[in-house]
């Protein structure tokens, strides 16, 4: 099996080509595909469509849509950092190394580029040549699941609603599993859908994307505390200062770190009972422990 360098090498340039072909051929204002594009183009991990494509890699199927379902996560993912980044958010002034959206084109259009994203995306779903009509019905309610109220706009209102006020573990890891864990998950179950895995295997699958997104969102915080602005392409520190609640806020820092080990190993166990040998899923979870940005 080759390494997570590897995969993600070959397929980043991918996933980043296809992006910006799906921004070209929209036809819109050319200050709104710019302001959808720029936050897009400025990068990231992709760690949401390196997830689908392991899947698929796990599966052993190859499916030519895999790489447009992934970009329209994608997408919507950068839809959401664009709107975490707004005054009345986060107010963030750096993202992915970059000025945020609304440094650059204002919050106006900041707002509109996200809504642009978001809404593009679930008709991309909708045209899918390859995908029977059944699945992509399932791809699009998930989607809808992952990225809304009772997923990760969900979240992202209790994280904004609980900001300085004290609230308990299990309200944190709610707000963990809507606001970060939703969409990421939804990324593994995507690939399952275009897989057709067994009833089972989604299962797997799905419990999967729960602990790895946990592990995910722990690593996220501490590295707020850990880690610099210049590597992060944000500004460290901010949860802090913001009052945010957060795993080594609660825990200490070591607490969180075991914490997000033993969902990590959650994790791995899930994947044994798919497969004996370890996979990508493997290397791409090992990654988003150790990852410092
Ligand atoms: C940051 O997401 C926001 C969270 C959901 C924790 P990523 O860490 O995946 O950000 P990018 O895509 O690499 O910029
Ligand atoms: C953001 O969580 C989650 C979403 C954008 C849905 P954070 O607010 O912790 O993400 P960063 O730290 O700004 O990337
Ligand atoms: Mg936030
Ligand atoms: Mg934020
Ligand atoms: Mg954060």
């Amino acid at each position: 099996m080759t390494s997570y360098k590897n995969f993600s090498e070959y397929h980043i340039p991918k996933i980043d080509r296809r992006l910006s072909e799906m921004i070209k051929s929209i036809e819109a204002p050319t200050i709104l595909k710019e302001a959808m594009n720029y936050s897009l183009a400025a990068g990231g991990k992709r760690v949401r469509p390196l997830f689908l494509l392991a899947v698929l890699d796990l599966l052993k199927v190859n499916h030519s849509e895999a790489l447009t379902v992934g970009s329209t996560i994608e997408m919507i993912h950068t839809y959401s950092l664009i709107h975490d980044d707004l005054p009345s958010m986060d107010n963030d002034d750096y993202r992915r190394g970059e000025l945020t959206n609304h440094k650059v084109y204002g919050e106006a259009l900041a707002i509109l580029a996200g809504d642009g994203l978001l809404t593009f995306s679930f008709g991309v779903l909708s045209r899918l040549q390859a995908v029977s009509a059944e699945e992509k019905l399932e791809l699009i309610n998930q989607m809808s699941q992952a990225a809304g109220a009772e997923g990760m706009v969900g979240g992202q209102v209790l994280d904004i609603e609980s900001e300085s006020k004290i609230i308990s573990v299990e309200e944190l890891e709610m707000i963990h599993i809507n606001k970060t864990g939703a969409l990421l998950t939804y990324s593994i179950e995507a690939g399952a859908i275009l897989a057709a895995a067994d009833v089972q295997t989604k299962k797997a699958l799905r419990e999967f994307g729960f602990h790895i997104g946990l592990a995910f969102q722990i690593q996220d915080d501490i590295l707020d505390i850990e880690g610099t602005t210049e590597v992060l392409g944000k500004t460290a520190g901010k949860d802090v200062a913001s009052e945010k609640n957060t795993y080594p806020a609660f825990l200490t820092l070591a607490g969180a770190k075991s914490k997000r080990d033993w969902h990590y190993n959650q994790a791995i166990q899930c994947l044994r009972t798919i497969s004996n040998e370890p996979v990508m899923l493997d290397e791409i979870a090992a990654y988003i422990i150790n990852r410092n940005k």
